[in-house]
């Protein structure tokens, strides 16, 4: 059977080419992920590129697989010369606006972050409907939280920027109360070594006040400000299944640490990854995008092996470097935990 994938549009012509080739690789990694192996290529029709797919005759499971793809407009089945919608992108747990309205610079587009995590889920031992917890633990202003509530998912963001991490919340508060989701706000204080802790505000909410009272659609969303090598610190259980950064590009964020090896990135990288390890739960995965111009590939694939990861190669997980914008060519590199 052969199906047509239309991508969803991007305002920047030439982001538009590189989001393809990214896209080529997120179906390769769901038709795997759902069992099937099709051939996947890039078509030009009526001046439009889509993804063309040769496989199987797709059953529902592997098509609401697929429309979790992150940057999939609509899939259509070819039927002779005709087109027949079949699929569009999943419904969103909270709302499909929830990661795209904040805007601010250092900003990471909000497609490219739900690759990321689809990425992450492929590659490791868990699905779209297990009860998922995800972390950031570079989060910013929470555009990764924000994309794994919509999947349905409990997440954690961590950041070294107090007042990214404070905007995050006021943003979501304001989002649920302007939604009308059901929810409660906390304070939790977590306690750290040499008697230090961690302030971190927590949300509790669900999409439907019936499913909040009787606490079957309860998630969770809790923020706080924390250098990233002290994960560990605040989460001592494996906790997360998945781990997902866009990390500081040294443009805008630049780490304040003192260089000991190559560049700053990779000292934090370096010092950070074993507390991520720590807290990933076995058969659970970490993605990370990086500037190549501030970090080699290599060396983020190094120091994942380092850290005890499996990282993944192939079609799926290889040749992601990208065109961001000047200054910036971003990489991809998936690792999973196996033991
Ligand atoms: C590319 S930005 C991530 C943006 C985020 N994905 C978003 O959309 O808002 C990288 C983030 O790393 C954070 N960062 C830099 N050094 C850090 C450190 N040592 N520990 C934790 N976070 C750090 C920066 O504050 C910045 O928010």
């Amino acid at each position: 059977m052969k199906y047509l994938a239309l991508p969803r549009p991007h305002p920047n012509s030439r982001y538009q080419a590189e989001a393809l080739r990214l896209m080529e690789s997120e179906i390769m990694a769901l038709c795997e992920k759902c069992g099937t192996s099709s051939s996947v290529e890039i078509q030009s029709r009526a001046g439009v590129d889509w993804l063309s797919l040769e496989c199987e005759t797709l059953t529902a499971a592997q098509l609401e697989c697929l429309s979790h793809s992150a940057h999939l407009y609509v899939l259509f089945e070819q039927c002779g010369a005709s087109l027949n919608p079949i699929v569009s992108r999943r419904c969103a747990y909270l709302g499909e606006d929830l990661p795209a309205v904040l805007k601010y610079k250092g900003k990471t587009n909000e497609v490219f972050t739900a690759y990321m995590l689809n990425l992450a889920l492929c590659a490791s031992d868990f699905g779209f409907d297990d009860a998922v917890t995800v972390l950031d633990p570079m989060c910013g202003r929470g555009t990764t939280l924000f994309e794994a509530a919509n999947n349905g998912w409990s997440c954690v963001g961590l950041d070294a920027d107090q007042a990214a991490v404070d905007e995050a919340g006021r943003y979501f508060k304001k989002y649920l109360e302007y939604h009308g989701f059901k929810h409660e706000q906390k304070r939790v204080s977590r306690t750290m070594a040499q008697k230090r802790s961690c302030q971190m505000n927590e949300f509790t909410y669900a999409a439907d006040a019936a499913s909040f009272r009787d606490g079957s659609g309860r998630r969770t969303l809790s923020l706080a400000k924390l250098e990233a090598q002290d994960v560990s610190q605040v989460y001592r259980q494996p906790l997360f299944h998945l781990i997902a950064a866009d990390l500081p590009y040294g443009v805008q964020h630049a780490p304040s640490m003192n260089k000991k090896r190559g560049t700053a990135i990779e000292d934090l990288l370096y010092e950070a990854l074993p507390s991520w390890t720590e807290c990933l739960r076995t058969g659970g995965a970490v993605c990370l995008s990086f500037n190549e111009n501030t970090i080699k590939p290599e060396i983020v694939r190094g120091m994942m092996s380092e850290a005890g990861l499996d990282v993944m190669y192939g079609p799926a997980y290889s040749d992601l470097r990208h065109w961001v914008e000047q200054a910036i060519t971003r990489d991809v590199a998936v690792a999973v935990r196996r033991f």
